[in-house]
């Protein structure tokens, strides 16, 4: 199985820094999907289980399940009060450890990307898709550089720090997605922009959520000098204008995908 510890090895730092994200593209994305009541669910890639608790609170689901192939973030979503209500087991979107034609609706949040096999993903998803099921994800705009991290990401690169780039990227563009979901054989693909804006009391708000930032970039900023990080910030707060009660509001960009798995 893979393990993509590199990225979401600490449960409380990806909830601490994503989590507020997290549930607002969801609920978003969530809505646009339109899903019926009383649905099997399955949530790949369910980290904390942030989109699983959505799942719970707002679908009026019949069941869910949730796969993660990371153990602290499973571990993690077990211990919340969502546990109770999805069963949460390790498993990768590649080799999907459930019987064919399973599940109502199939959903991957914030994960399609960091798949290494998207297509075999994707023809997983679809295969444990009842016929006329539902399959829907959705991705940071990582290609376009509108993630909730490409703020820290901009400013690194001006102060000429070199981070990583995020895995898959490059398919995260709305094309990329569709072309994907219609390699799978999938119908009625359906996708769409969602813009997610984030306010914040003032700069320094802003700032302590994203010194929260994990991964890579996480690792970049926790080791620049005194001097450096003094930089980043006037980089970071030049592109946010303060409204006049000091406050400021950071946009994020998610690309969200439906589709019918075919009768
Ligand atoms: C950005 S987090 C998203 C977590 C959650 N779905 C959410 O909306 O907050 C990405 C998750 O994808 C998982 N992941 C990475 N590679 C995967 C794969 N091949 N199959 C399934 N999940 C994977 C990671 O372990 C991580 O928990």
């Amino acid at each position: 199985m893979t393990e993509p510890s590199v990225f979401f090895d600490d449960a409380a730092a990806y909830e601490a820094f994503m989590g507020r994200w997290s549930r607002s593209a969801g609920t978003l994305f969530l809505d646009w999907i339109a899903p019926p009541k009383r649905a099997r669910w399955l949530d790949i890639g369910c980290g904390t289980g942030v989109f699983t608790e959505l799942i719970v609170d707002t679908a009026a689901p019949a069941a869910v399940f949730a796969v993660d192939p990371t153990a602290v973030q499973i571990e993690h979503a077990r211990r919340q009060p969502v546990g109770q209500h999805a069963d949460f087991q390790m498993g990768d979107s590649q080799a999907l450890p459930f019987p064919d034609n399973t599940f109502d609706v199939v959903v991957s949040a914030l994960v399609i990307n960091f798949i290494p096999d998207r297509p075999k993903a994707l023809a997983e998803m679809r295969r444990v898709g009842r016929a006329g099921g539902t399959v829907a994800g959705y991705v940071w705009d990582f290609a376009g550089e509108r993630s909730p991290g490409s703020l820290l990401r901009i400013g690194l690169h001006e102060i000429g720090i070199a981070v990583a780039d995020i895995p898959g990227a490059a398919d995260s563009g709305l094309d990329a997605l569709q072309s994907l979901f219609e390699r799978a054989g999938l119908e009625q693909i359906a996708n769409k922009a969602i813009d997610v804006t984030m306010p914040f009391a003032s700069f320094d708000d802003l700032w302590r959520a994203q010194m929260q930032s994990f991964g890579p970039r996480g690792k970049a900023v926790a080791a620049l000098s005194d001097a450096d990080r003094a930089r980043l910030i006037d980089k970071v707060r030049a592109r946010l204008p303060a409204g006049p009660d000091g406050s400021v509001a950071y946009s994020a960009r998610a690309h969200a995908i439906k589709a019918r798995v075919p009768q």
